[in-house]
């Protein structure tokens, strides 16, 4: 059985950006960042288990499902 990620991967792995995607290029690179890495960051910042100075309002500003598009998008980014 193929996983959501992985799916979502195939879906927009060549696609145009997702909504609020190249907003986060603007502070720091992430292509080539592994989607999961990110997702986990961008949950611990919205949870506030991870301090954060901007991050934690604008991981509160995506979804859950926009999160998972927006790293998964940037995963397949040529760093
Ligand atoms: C206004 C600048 C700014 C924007 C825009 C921004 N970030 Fe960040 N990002 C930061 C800062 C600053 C940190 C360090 C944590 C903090 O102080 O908030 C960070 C940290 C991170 C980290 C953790 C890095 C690490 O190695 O631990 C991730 C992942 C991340 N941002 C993803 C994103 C994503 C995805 C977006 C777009 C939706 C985004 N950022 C948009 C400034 C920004």
């Amino acid at each position: 059985m193929i996983g959501r990620a992985a799916l979502a991967m195939v879906l927009l792995g060549a696609a145009a950006p997702p909504p609020g995607a190249t907003s986060c290029s603007g502070c720091h690179v992430l292509a080539g960042r592994p989607a999961a890495n990110t997702v986990a960051a961008l949950e611990a910042f919205r949870s506030g288990a991870k301090p954060a100075t901007v991050m934690g309002r604008i991981a509160k500003g995506f979804s859950p499902e926009e999160t998972q598009a927006i790293a998964t998008w940037w995963a397949g980014q040529k760093p």
